[in-house]
């Protein structure tokens, strides 16, 4: 695996390996890698000659409270499952290299920038959009890989490359979860042991909304409440849960097909995020 910190020995390098015809597929990260993120770069291995994967925790997409400056960084460990997956290029570059200059060009999302995820961490899709617009400059692969754990996010990237009219098929991977269904995430190593046994319970409660739907129930709200009462009964503070529509994660109601359940809530330390489409 090569890897890189620098824009340009990263451009060469690409520009040869599209010189001699070889498509490219980029799995973006910022590190501290679990199984989630290695299923993305299997995913990827189908989809083009090259796989490029890259690990940047990026500032910008942190709120001034949140934990940019604990974000677990594992390099030599995340590279170490970058080799064991085949990756051919790591681009790891430093804030020096991908913010030479303060980010005054920005990316704004429309409004569901606003909601969800956005209105618990507001400017978080700015700073999303914005560092996945850079890599895409940099790295321009032809298939790009994401995550669908965070639902919102690939809903704003798809949206963002369909309007920009980047040549770049975006993908969403599926959830990988551990064996009591809680999804697998960075932010997991934050829960103590009795935290980590109390986590699956979200997914639980999106599997209950889930079926209850499935039986015909039409007052979703009270659903939504009902499952926010049992998680912060057991000690979560639920910032929402909501059924939403797949298509443009509207709210959704009864007469609406293609439904998504989104959920976020904080257990201890961590704010953890679920989703389950129905
Ligand atoms: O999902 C993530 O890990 C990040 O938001 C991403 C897409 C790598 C951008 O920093």
């Amino acid at each position: 695996m090569e890897i890189h910190a620098s824009v340009d020995a990263l451009r060469a390098t690409l520009s040869q390996l599209r010189r001699a015809g070889k498509t490219i597929a980029f799995v973006p990260t910022m590190g501290n890698l679990h199984a989630g993120h290695i299923s993305l770069m299997h995913q990827a291995r189908g989809h083009a000659d090259i796989v490029v994967a890259s690990i940047f925790v990026n500032r910008l997409q942190f709120g001034p409270n949140e934990d940019f400056d604990k974000y677990p960084r594992t390099f030599e460990a995340d590279c170490t499952q970058l080799r064991q997956a085949g990756i051919d290029v790591l681009f790891a570059p430093t804030e020096a290299d991908l913010y030479p200059e303060p980010q005054t060009y920005t990316i704004e999302p429309p409004d569901i920038q606003f909601m969800l995820e956005g209105e618990c961490r507001p400017g978080h899709f700015r700073g999303v959009a914005t560092v996945v617009m850079k890599l895409f400059q940099i790295v321009q692969p032809d298939v790009a890989l994401f995550g669908k754990k965070d639902y919102q996010q690939l809903m704003v990237l798809r949206n963002m490359g369909r309007q920009f009219m980047l040549p770049i098929q975006i993908i969403g991977g599926e959830t990988v979860r551990a064996e009591d269904g809680l999804a697998l995430s960075s932010r997991n190593g934050y829960l103590s042991p009795a935290e980590r046994a109390e986590a699956p319970r979200l997914q639980r409660c999106l599997q209950d909304i889930r079926q209850a739907v499935l039986n015909g129930e039409k007052n979703f709200d009270a659903l939504c409440q009902k499952a926010c009462t049992e998680l912060d009964s057991h000690g979560w503070q639920t910032d929402y849960i909501s059924i939403r529509r797949q298509q443009d994660l509207m709210p959704a109601s009864p007469e609406d097909h293609n439904l998504v359940v989104v959920a976020a809530s904080r257990l201890g330390t961590p704010r953890l995020l679920d989703n389950l489409e129905i």
